[in-house]
């Protein structure tokens, strides 16, 4: 596929650190390696939207039709069991997107596409067709954004539904957080499996596994070991790890990257996180 990488940060299971890794590495990632990012926030729950932006610039957004929903349909009142369709091209991405950072140089931005809760109409709707012509404008989408960033990277919600499907279809890539504990290595091979059984997705998408949620002291290393022994993900289990911090705890009254707040400790977990980001610009060709 020409133009940028296209990661899709995806595990089946909740609550393992998509949302914490899709805004920290690639905020990190941005700012070492000078790349232009669009983060697309594709989790009706929208966490990362949520984690970025105050309540009331959101409202603001949504309003003027700025999320990631003007991506699967044009604007309409067809309500939550229905859906729009044109013949019209999809807005471009960076029109719609929040500009998070950007260097002045001009040489790269991080954007952020911001999520929105109207996506939980795709469990609803079981109609196929329509749903086909929703999936083709996405990916029709990111074909578009593609030409414009260097690394697109869409936050996925934890369950395999028609927008799991919808962001498997664009990617290139897929980065797994898994934390070291026993269901992680089933969770991978269901993520696999899944893969294996979509004759559409084709050719599969690269996958690397980023482990999360590491203690900083009296760390047992045996469900790591266990993993990086594999004989499949082993070798796709990255060698940096990220690790516990009380930084990238979800707080409710901040908005923005951990690492952009003025507390200690602040330049190690950059630091950290700058050498996940750079094993991910080699592993990846970035
Ligand atoms: N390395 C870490 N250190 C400390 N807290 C973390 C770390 N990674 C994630 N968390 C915290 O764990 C919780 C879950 O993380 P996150 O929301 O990123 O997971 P998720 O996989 O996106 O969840 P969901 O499946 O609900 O979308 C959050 O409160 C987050 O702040
Ligand atoms: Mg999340």
């Amino acid at each position: 596929m020409p133009g940028g990488k296209v990661i899709s940060t995806l595990n089946m299971k909740g609550g393992v650190g998509k949302t914490t890794i899709t805004a920290h590495v690639m905020r990190i990632l941005f700012n070492q390696h000078k790349k232009k990012i669009l983060l697309v926030d594709l989790d009706p729950q929208f966490n990362l939207t949520q984690c970025l932006r105050t309540r009331a610039a959101y409202e603001a957004l949504k309003k003027a039709n700025k999320t990631v929903f003007a991506a699967m349909e044009p604007p309409s009142d067809v309500g939550l069991f229905d859906v729009a369709t044109t013949h019209h091209a999809p807005p471009d991405a960076e029109s719609l997107a929040v500009r998070l950072w950007h260097f002045k140089d001009g040489s790269a931005h991080l954007d952020l596409l911001p999520g929105n809760f109207e996506l939980v109409k795709y469990s609803l709707i079981s109609d196929s067709g329509k749903l086909a012509a929703v999936q083709k404008r996405f990916l029709h989408f990111i074909a578009n954004a593609r030409q414009k960033y260097d690394l697109v990277v869409i936050d996925c919600n934890p369950s395999s539904s028609f927008i799991t499907l919808c962001a498997l279809h664009a990617c290139s890539h897929i980065l797994v957080p898994v934390k070291p504990d026993r269901y992680s290595m089933l969770g991978l091979e269901l993520l696999a499996d899944f893969l294996d059984r979509i004759p559409t997705i084709h050719p599969k998408p690269e996958i690397a596994v980023l482990l999360n949620g590491i203690p900083r002291t009296n760390y047992d290393p045996f469900t790591e070991n266990e993993l990086r022994a594999h004989p499949v993900f082993g070798p796709k289990v990255l060698t940096n790890k990220l690790k516990k911090s009380k930084l990238l705890e979800a707080h409710s009254g901040y908005t923005g990257f951990a690492t952009d707040k003025p507390v200690p400790y602040r330049a190690l977990l950059a630091t950290e996180i700058g050498e996940i980001a750079s094993e991910l610009v080699q592993k990846w060709n970035i």
